[in-house]
């Protein structure tokens, strides 16, 4: 179904040392616990964040619902998402 699509993911997002702002936000934020779903929830994040719908934490919370983390880091991760949505962080790829 994606054989000619353009696919990053979580490995392609730092360039070198540099970690992602998106991937710096969740450490900023202790956004993570055990880290399962950790990938998942970043590469969900840019692309939340590169989509353009949310505006609140309410939408970003509607957006990331796919996401399942059993630690309970749901503020955290909302946190770091929406300092990189209101471009406290730079979330372009
Ligand atoms: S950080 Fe543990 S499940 Fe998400």
């Amino acid at each position: 179904m994606h054989a000619d699509a353009k696919i990053t993911t979580i490995e392609g997002l730092a360039q070198g040392d540099n970690l992602h702002p998106m991937q710096a936000a969740f450490v900023a934020h202790d956004a993570f616990q055990c880290g399962y779903c950790t990938p998942g929830q970043i590469c969900s994040a840019v692309g939340l964040v590169n989509e353009g719908h949310a505006k609140s934490d309410a939408d970003i919370k509607e957006l990331m619902s796919g996401n399942i983390c059993r630690c309970g880091a749901y503020p955290n991760i909302v946190d770091a998402v929406r300092d990189v949505l209101e471009g406290k962080k730079d979330a372009a790829v």
